[in-house]
C-alpha cells in the first residue's frame, strides 16, 4: 500500500490486517484450508479471510489452524467446490455467482438493478428467505455460514459505453452465470465466462473487449489500466458465500465448530462494514491512475434498466417470484 492510500485508508476508518503471513500449520494440529481468487491485502475478500485466520490462529492454537491460499494458488472458482466434496478444502468464499451449477435461488444476486447499494444486500441477507439462501445446497453437500460483502459492479471497454447501445458487438469476460449471459445479449454483447485469474490477460490481449466487476476487484487487478475507462453502472453486485462441506462441519467436535461459528460471525460483522468503504478507496486509486470514470445521469440510467429488464423475466421462474419480492423489499440507503 502506498503511503497515501494508507493515510486516505486511516481517513475512512479503514483498519487493515496487520501481520497476518501465510500461516504453517504444525503437524497434529487439524487444518482448515481457505482458498479464494483475489487479492490477500486492500480487497475486502482478502483482508477478511486473513482476519479469520488471524483470530482462528490465535484462538484456537493447538486445536486447528487456518491456511489462507489467495489469488487462486490452490483452486479457482470453478475447481474449488467440486475440490471441497473430495476433501482437498475446508472453506471457500466463491462469489454468488459461482453456484449455478448446485442452486438456481442464488442466481437471484445476479440479476441487474435489483439492489439498490450493499446495505440493501445486507437487509436482504438478514432476512428470513436471505438466511435461508445459506441452506440451499445441503443435497448437493455444501453449507453456507456467511455471507461476505464485495460491493456494486462496474462495467469497463475498450470504447466509451455510456449507453446501452455503446455495449453492442462487444465480447465481456463474465463469471460462469447465466443471468449474466443474458445480461450481455440484452444489451447486444457476448457473454465469455473464464476463471478471474484469467481476466487481465485477456482484457491486455484483446480475446475480450470488457468486463464487469467491482472497484475492489478492478484496482486490485489492474483491470482499469487496459480499459478504455470504467462506467459507473452500479448495476450488479458482487457478494460472497463463505461455504463448507457440510460433512466436514458436522465431523468437527461441537465446541470446536461453535467457537469457530463465533470467530467467523464476529470477523464478519467486521470486515462487511468495510466493503463498502475499502470500495470507495479503490475507486479513488483507479482514478488516481488516470483512468476515466464515467457516470449515469438518471435518463442514461433508466436507458441501462429498461435494456436489462427482460433478464428478469427470462429467470423469475427459475429464481423464485417469492424470493425476488423479498429482495426488493430490501431498501438500503446510506
Ligand atoms: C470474478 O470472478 O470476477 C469475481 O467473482 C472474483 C471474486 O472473487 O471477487
Amino acid at each position: 500500500m502506498t503511503m497515501f492510500a494508507t493515510a486516505l485508508g486511516g481517513a475512512l476508518g479503514l483498519a487493515l490486517t496487520a501481520n497476518a503471513a501465510f500461516a504453517q500449520c504444525d503437524a497434529g494440529e487439524m487444518t482448515i484450508r481457505f482458498a479464494h481468487v483475489t487479492a490477500e491485502r486492500g480487497h475486502p475478500k482478502g483482508e477478511a479471510a486473513l482476519l479469520l485466520q488471524q483470530r482462528v490462529n490465535d484462538e484456537l492454537d493447538g486445536r486447528a489452524c487456518m491456511e489462507v491460499y489467495p489469488s487462486s494458488s490452490l483452486f479457482n472458482d470453478d475447481d474449488v467446490l467440486p475440490a471441497m466434496l473430495r476433501g482437498e478444502v475446508e472453506m471457500a468464499a466463491p462469489s454468488l455467482s459461482k453456484f449455478g451449477a448446485y442452486t438456481e435461488s442464488l442466481q437471484l444476486f445476479d440479476l441487474p438493478f435489483l439492489f439498490e447499494d450493499i446495505l440493501a444486500v445486507e437487509e436482504f441477507q438478514n432476512s428470513e428467505a436471505g438466511q435461508a439462501l445459506k441452506e440451499s445446497m445441503l443435497d448437493e453437500g455444501f453449507l453456507g455460514l456467511a455471507f461476505w460483502h464485495n460491493g456494486m459492479k462496474q462495467f469497463s471497454a475498450n470504447r466509451p459505453l455510456i449507453e446501452p447501445t455503446d455495449a453492442n458487438g462487444l465480447r465481456f469476460r463474465i463469471q460462469p452465470s447465466a443471468v449474466i449471459n443474458a445480461q450481455m445479449e440484452a444489451i447486444g454483447g457476448t457473454g465469455i465466462a473464464m476463471p478471474f485469474s484469467a481476466v487481465y490477460d485477456a482484457l491486455n490481449s484483446g480475446e475480450v473487449d470488457g468486463q464487469e466487476n467491482t472497484w475492489s476487484n478492478i484496482y486490485t487487478q489492474s483491470f482499469h489500466t487496459v480499459q478504455d475507462g470504467v462506467t459507473e453502472s452500479n448495476h450488479g453486485i458482487i457478494d460472497y458465500l463463505v461455504v463448507t462441506s457440510e460433512d466436514w462441519w458436522a465431523g468437527l467436535e461441537p465446541d470446536l465448530r461453535d467457537e469457530l461459528a463465533q470467530i467467523l460471525l464476529e470477523v464478519t460483522h467486521e470486515r462487511n462494514r468495510f466493503a463498502f468503504e475499502l470500495g470507495e478507496l479503490n475507486k479513488i486509486r483507479v482514478r488516481q491512475d488516470g483512468v476515466r470514470i464515467r457516470t449515469l445521469d438518471e435518463e442514461t440510467r433508466a436507458l441501462w434498466i429498461a435494456a436489462l429488464s427482460p433478464v428478469w423475466t427470462q429467470f423469475e421462474d427459475a429464481i423464485g417470484r417469492d424470493l425476488i419480492a423479498a429482495a426488493e423489499a430490501a431498501e438500503g440507503g446510506f
